[in-house]
């Protein structure tokens, strides 16, 4: 068993991550889960010493990639929401604007240069992607399913 997140590989995270049952989707999941990895490992690197530029840089590079990913990300699972008339889309939806409006937070702190992001960040990625993943969005495999979707 892992001991910590940064020891996980994308292969490892794909063992991890539960099969929503669309393949597109669960693609998405997996690249989303190697950044959440890839930012872990920065902020590990980071708490052993004192940010660096180039650290602050690779930093605001990989959370740029992850905000516009994220939001590539629930448009593409909304709209498939939409298409298909999911029930519980309205509260589904609000679950992907409330950690958006969280990134938002993040990002400003980053741009900041607030050490006190990484306490917040180092897992807040890795532990919202995992629960959202495999708790909310494992509910839709189903009803997906039942739409003939894979
Ligand atoms: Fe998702
Ligand atoms: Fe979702």
């Amino acid at each position: 068993m892992f001991t910590r997140k940064t020891d996980l590989t994308a292969p490892a995270a794909h063992c991890l991550l539960k099969d929503v049952g669309v393949n597109d989707i669960n693609r998405q999941h997996l690249r989303l889960a190697s950044y959440a990895v890839e930012f872990n490992r920065i902020v590990d690197e980071m708490s052993a010493r004192e940010p660096t530029n180039s650290d602050w840089r690779r930093i605001d590079a990989l959370f740029s990639r992850v905000m516009r990913y994220v939001e590539t990300h629930f448009r593409d699972e909304e709209k498939l929401m939409q298409v298909h008339g999911y029930p519980d889309y309205p509260t589904h939806k609000n679950l992907h604007d409330r950690f958006v409006a969280d990134l938002v937070k993040v990002q400003s702190q980053i741009n900041n240069r607030e050490m006190r992001f990484k306490k917040k960040f180092g897992s807040m990625l890795w532990d919202w992607l995992i629960h959202h993943i495999n708790e909310e969005d494992y509910k839709y495999r189903e009803f997906f399913r039942d739409k003939g979707l894979k």
